[in-house]
């Protein structure tokens, strides 16, 4: 009898040991802070929040603590890198094809004039330590959104969870990067950009909040200096002008004047101000569309950061490849696809993939 009473609290015991096993990895795993947002909604298949939880949990700290010595070294690697997220996604989705090639792949376009060199590398060293600790599990492209969430968060950006599980694509597509918006685009084009991926008028505003840290070139920013609409505050553009007397001057000129090394809403107060860069960040204070989406975010920080969260969520799920997509692998390195042969059994399948190989000159 009391030998019973012993088993079935031992059993207890041992479902209450596992409960915990359960979830204190869940505790330790996650980057849990109490800034935390929820986690956004989750709407491509093959994503997860907790995708490398049994064969890499370690990633999130991997990638977060290499970061802290990267930015301590150089902040201006945290918007390249952001930077980097985007144009990625908005050409041919989440898949890394952007380091493909290198400088004769998607990089060599207009669109992608001014990404840092140093922030391409800085992915591909994170691949190297991620590889220490982890089998070949972890993808260039799940690297890269990890990294952009922690260039927000360790800037004074929101912290949020980023759904995992993507693969990288064995092809770039040169042409895709064309679709990447403009710095002289009105808000038309831009709500039309967004609208194309899904994304609407408040996750483009939210986006391009980014703006709030980072520099660009004067060839970007040019016509802002000589076209009167969207208004531009007198002094800012003789500032502008002083800095950027033709298009090929070298110096670059800070995205947000008031905080440009912080992540914060101050970008929308520069707009209010009719101080914002570009003709496709200014004009978002005018457009009907855009400009009370504007206005909330200049006087509310939390409501641009939940947004913020959300937005980047979203575009980190653009046309992923997940799963046994027969055109994703994991790459040995980030800059090359595998080149080790076709695993797939299917002929058919070899031959679809030799042929835009051969279309997509790799
Ligand atoms: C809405 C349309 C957008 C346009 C037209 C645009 C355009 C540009 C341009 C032209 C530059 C400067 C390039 C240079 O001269 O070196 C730039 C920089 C930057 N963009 Fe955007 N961008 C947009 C949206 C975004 C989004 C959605 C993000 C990220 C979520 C982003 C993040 C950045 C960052 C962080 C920089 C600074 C990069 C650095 O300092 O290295 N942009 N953008
Ligand atoms: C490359 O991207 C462009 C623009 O998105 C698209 O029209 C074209 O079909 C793509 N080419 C291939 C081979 O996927
Ligand atoms: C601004 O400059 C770009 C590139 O130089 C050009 O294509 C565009 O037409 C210009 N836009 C305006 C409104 O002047």
């Amino acid at each position: 009898m009391v030998r019973v009473i012993i088993s079935s609290a031992n059993r207890l015991l041992i479902v209450l040991l596992f409960s915990l096993l359960l979830f204190v990895p869940q505790i330790n795993g996650s980057m849990s802070s109490n800034r935390k947002l929820g986690k956004a909604p989750i709407t491509a298949k093959g994503l997860s929040y907790d995708f490398y939880w049994i064969s890499c949990p370690r990633v999130e700290r991997i990638i977060r603590k290499h970061l802290e010595d990267v930015f301590e070294k150089d902040p201006g690697q945290a918007p390249g890198i952001l930077r980097l997220f985007f144009h990625d996604c908005f050409s041919q989705g989440c898949d890394a094809s952007i380091f493909l090639s290198g400088a004769s792949g998607e990089q060599d376009t207009d669109e992608n004039f001014g990404l840092r060199p140093e922030a391409i590398e800085t992915i591909e060293n994170l691949r190297a330590l991620v590889r220490k600790q982890c089998p070949r599990v972890v993808s260039c492209s799940d690297i890269l959104v990890i990294a952009a969430r922690e260039a927000v968060r360790q800037f004074g950006g929101p912290d949020f969870d980023v759904p995992l599980g993507r693969k990288d694509s064995k092809f770039f597509n040169k042409s895709s990067a064309a679709n990447l918006p403009k710095p002289f685009f009105k808000t038309g084009e831009l709500v039309k950009s967004f609208s194309d991926r899904n994304l609407d008028a408040t996750d483009l505003v939210a986006l391009s909040g980014a703006h709030t840290y980072g520099l660009a070139h004067c060839g970007s920013l040019f016509n802002r200096t000589t076209d009167t609409q969207p208004p531009i505050d007198p002094e800012f553009r003789n500032g502008l002008i002083g800095k950027c007397p033709d298009e090929d001057s070298p110096v670059p000129i800070d995205l947000d004047i008031r905080t440009p090394n912080k992540f914060d809403n101050m970008y929308y107060i520069d707009l209010l101000n009719q101080q914002g860069v570009f003709t496709s960040d200014q004009d978002l204070a005018s457009d009907p569309r855009t400009r009370e989406i504007v206005n909330q975010f200049s006087s509310n920080q939390k409501l641009f950061f939940d947004k913020f969260a959300n937005a980047f969520v979203k575009a980190s799920q653009l046309q992923v490849l997940t799963g046994n997509d027969v055109n994703a692998e994991i790459r040995k390195t980030c800059f090359a696809p595998n080149n080790d042969g076709f695993s797939s059994s299917s002929s058919s399948v070899l031959h679809e993939v030799v042929d835009s190989a051969e279309t997509n000159n790799i």
